[in-house]
């Protein structure tokens, strides 16, 4: 397997595997993974460096993103999407770009990756948000799903509040998508 910076060469293919790892039955037509990647291809978060794509041979197996995100007027970088084409998934791909893209993002000097999500992202070094009083919206403050990574530790006791995404992630009403 090798790790790549994404080019749009592989757009439709990516676009493939991201409908591969989150297709369900009834799902959301309006609002998938897939669509969502190429919107954000075109957002003002979008960092090229930070979009990798995972190969085996010429094929792409995987995808992660992290775009620019804002807790509290603070900068930082927000996870997502990631996904492995289903017949890949459980063999150490999405573990492999999750760490390639923090890696890149601490050589460029990030100071925190932010994201929702589940159990899958301990073994990085997420952490609740929680306790940091970071929030997805203002009427909204027990999110449990809300994970942060500090690439900087003295960013820990400044990065506190509302969570801003890059514009990819909102409705034209302005709602978390
Ligand atoms: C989640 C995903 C990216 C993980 O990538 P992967 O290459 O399959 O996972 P890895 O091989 O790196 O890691 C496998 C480990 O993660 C665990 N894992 C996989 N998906 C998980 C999940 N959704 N929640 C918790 N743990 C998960 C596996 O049980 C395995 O655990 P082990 O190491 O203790 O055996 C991939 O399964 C995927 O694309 N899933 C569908 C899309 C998705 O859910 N994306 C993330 C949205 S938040």
């Amino acid at each position: 397997m090798e790790l790549k910076t994404f080019e749009n060469l592989y757009l439709q293919e990516t676009k493939t595997v991201l409908k591969s790892a989150f297709f369900r039955e009834g799902s959301n037509e309006v609002f998938n993974e897939w669509e969502f990647a190429e919107t954000v291809l075109r957002s003002d978060g979008y960092v090229p460096e930070l979009c990798v794509i995972a190969l085996d041979g010429e094929a792409v197996i995987g995808y992660n993103a992290l775009t620019k995100a804002v807790i509290g007027g603070q900068s930082g970088l927000a996870l997502g999407p990631l996904g492995v084409q289903k017949e890949y998934q459980n063999a150490g791909v999405g573990s492999a770009l999750v760490r390639e893209c923090i890696s890149r993002a601490k050589e460029l000097n990030y100071s925190w990756i932010v994201l929702l999500g589940g159990g899958y992202y301990t073994r990085f070094g997420f952490e609740s948000g929680k306790p940091y009083g970071i929030t997805v919206s203002d009427n909204e403050f027990d999110n449990e799903h809300i994970q942060i990574m500090f690439l900087d530790g003295s960013a820990k006791n400044k990065t506190s509040g509302k969570l801003v995404y890059c514009d990819a992630f909102y409705d034209s009403d302005g709602n978390l998508l």
